[in-house]
């Protein structure tokens, strides 16, 4: 649906920071002296400070980019990205001009926690190869395949059928399409090319994405885990004029527990540009539809014994807590209230 004309500015703040960074900077850091500041230099374009990051505690996850720049390693050192630097205009993991691209952030999570350095990562959709530049930075090992490579790096390949042997990854991470949200390729193997609200009730997406989740099962090893990342779809039909919703994270999360014991649900954050936009937000209103505001990531493991993970490896437990010693004394002990008969 092409968005709406604005008719008039929205009278609701624009809620949450942009994931286009080029074109408002989100944490600016202030001016030491803002007088002192001239003309000119506050016309100049200024560097863009991103918040370090580092293992998110909470089921809810948001980080105002899509990129980042510097990282928490798994030893707790600071270290900045490849793409920082270089000398390319702003860091970026994959591409920001592949339409689609997963947040970077959100694969730094999964890898981080669920792999260790020197590990295998294997992402069958990988699009414009954000996995591979994340598992560069934290030193594991990335095997990328896509129906369409976008790059050299990353194979030729369909994730119905991984080309890769049984049991050799240590993890996979999978953003497919939703739907038909985007066209990827003319490939006629895309399944993104697949309707998941078509004539067939969305039978063909969902045994695709089926076949998808087998294979992640097999080339998985026992024990270790993987994050599907995913949003639910809407679109009004003109034709039909009706509204149609999917599902999609629901059904898909339906078939993972087909083959593997789930570890958690994640709420992503969607830091999307056209949630910000006023005459999508008057729109949205107006005709009583919502914008996708977040995404799933479903963790799941598959059966087998436990791989130690990074997680539990470097961050160190919370210290016992000591109860402190009362300054007035030891309390006498409480009267005893009478016993009902
Ligand atoms: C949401 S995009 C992935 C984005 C990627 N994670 C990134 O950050 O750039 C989905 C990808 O799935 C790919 N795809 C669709 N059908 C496929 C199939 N059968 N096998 C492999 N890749 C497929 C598309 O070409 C597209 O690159």
């Amino acid at each position: 649906m092409p968005p709406p004309e604005r008719r008039r500015p929205t009278s609701r703040p624009l809620a949450g920071p942009h994931n286009r960074d080029q074109k408002r900077p989100f944490a600016r850091p202030a001016p030491r002296d803002a007088s002192a500041e001239s003309a000119h230099a506050s016309r100049a374009p200024r560097p863009i400070e991103k918040p370090v990051l580092m293992v998110q505690p909470t089921t809810l996850w948001d980080y105002p980019s899509q990129h980042y720049e510097r990282f928490l390693d798994d030893a707790g050192t600071l270290r900045t990205t490849r793409a920082a630097r270089t000398a390319r205009a702003f860091a970026q993991q994959g591409s920001q001009a592949y339409e689609g691209a997963t947040p970077s952030w959100v694969v730094w999570q999964c890898v981080r926690r669920y792999t260790r350095p020197g590990q295998t990562v294997v992402d069958p959709m990988c699009g414009g190869g954000t996995t591979i530049d994340v598992c560069a930075d934290l030193d594991r090992q990335c095997i990328g395949l896509d129906l369409a490579p976008s790059r050299p790096d990353i194979r030729q390949g369909d994730a119905r059928k991984i080309p890769l042997p049984n049991n050799s990854a240590d993890f996979v991470f999978i953003d497919p399409p939703y739907s038909t949200h985007i066209n990827y390729s003319d490939d006629p193997r895309c399944i993104g090319r697949l309707d998941a609200a078509g004539e067939d009730q969305g039978r063909a997406y969902y045994d695709a994405m089926r076949q998808v989740i087998a294979e992640t099962s097999r080339v998985l090893r026992p024990g270790c885990a993987m994050g599907l990342f995913v949003s639910d779809s809407w679109r009004r039909t003109q034709r039909a004029k009706r509204d149609v919703f999917m599902p999609i994270g629901f059904e898909l999360y339906a078939r993972l527990l087909e083959r593997f014991d789930p570890i958690d649900i994640i709420v992503v954050a969607r830091q999307s540009a056209k949630i910000e936009k006023g005459n999508w937000r008057m729109a949205a209103e107006e005709q009583n539809f919502y914008l996708r505001g977040f995404n799933y990531l479903f963790l799941m493991r598959k059966p087998g014994p436990d791989q130690p993970e990074t997680e539990a490896a470097s961050v160190p437990a919370p210290a016992p807590i000591t109860p402190r010693p009362d300054p007035r004394g030891p309390r006498p002990p409480r009267p005893q209230s009478p016993r009902r008969p």
